[in-house]
């Protein structure tokens, strides 16, 4: 695998391979890797011929600065792992190498911005948006994965590729989990044994909804009864569990065409967050 730290050799290489007729699939991460984000180098793989990984802990995003401080950075392990995967390349910046100082960035995306974690994380997803821009104007990609597990960002990059006219196809690659169900985060390193149990709820609580659902609960009762659940589990506190119109994400109605569960919620000190697609 080949590492760079400078945005110049990563796109001077990059260019080269375009010139010989490699198309290039793009998995931007902020590293701490785990299944989840090899499951979307391993589709990128069925797709380009050039696979990059991007590790960079965006502090543009973060709106609570222990938050940042505390994430996660065990670059070595992450190295192997992508070795391991066959991930063809690997980019890796330092802060000042993406960003020069005090610029500002924001763009326009309509309510998306401002619902669900938009409102308990604000300015994140301007955050997000001005990185990934940053990012697929420096890779060039012919795709861009990004995982169902953070539903909302895949919504608001989707925005972005349309607004900002970008020559990137977006594929959203399924939620892997453990055995157990609970979805796959560089965050759960942070959460206790105890943590782990209560966590658990989250998923519980998603899988009896689609399956709720599926019996013809209406959306209503299918919140409260998960909102109920998920607020009777020791250690965890509920941020919001929304079912909502899965393009929009303003709440479903039953003839919604797509149907999201989402939740996010504490557990210890942990935030947590999962969905499901319910239709
Ligand atoms: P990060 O949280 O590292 O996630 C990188 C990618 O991995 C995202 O697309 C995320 O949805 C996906 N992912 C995380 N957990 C997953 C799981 N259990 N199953 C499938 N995919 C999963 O998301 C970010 O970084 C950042 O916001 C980023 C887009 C890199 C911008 O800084």
């Amino acid at each position: 695998m080949k590492i760079f730290n400078t945005r110049h050799g990563v796109q001077q290489y990059l260019q080269q391979q375009q010139a010989v007729g490699h198309n290039i699939g793009f998995v931007p991460t902020m590293g701490a890797l785990h299944q989840g984000h090899l499951s979307l180098i391993k589709q990128a793989q069925q797709l380009a011929s050039v696979v990059v990984c991007s590790i960079f802990v965006n502090p543009t995003q973060f709106n609570d600065p222990k938050d940042l401080e505390k994430y996660p950075r065990p670059i070595d392990a992450d190295i192997e792992k992508l070795e391991h995967a066959g991930c063809d390349v690997l980019f890796n910046p330092a802060v000042n190498e993406m960003y020069a100082g005090n610029e500002s960035w924001h763009l326009d995306i309509g309510r998306l911005e401002h619902l669900l974690e938009g409102e308990f994380r604000p300015g994140h997803y301007q955050g997000v948006m001005q990185v990934v821009n940053k990012l697929f104007t420096i890779v060039k990609p012919d795709w861009a994965f990004f995982g169902q597990k953070d539903y909302q960002q895949v919504m608001v990059i989707n925005q972005m590729i349309s607004r900002l006219n970008l020559p990137v196809k977006l594929v959203m690659c399924p939620i892997e989990r453990e055995p157990n169900g609970l979805a796959m985060s560089s965050r759960n390193i942070h959460l206790t044994p105890d943590d782990r149990v209560h966590a658990l709820v989250l998923s519980r609580a998603l899988t009896q909804a689609k399956a709720a659902f599926k019996k013809g609960d209406d959306l209503l009762a299918i919140q409260q009864q998960a909102t109920a659940l998920i607020s009777s589990e020791p250690g965890t506190l509920l941020e919001y569990f929304e079912i909502v119109n899965g393009e929009t994400l303003l709440p479903a109605t039953p003839d919604s065409r797509g149907i999201v569960a989402l939740v996010a919620a504490r557990v210890g000190n942990t935030r947590l967050i999962d969905n499901v697609i319910i239709r």
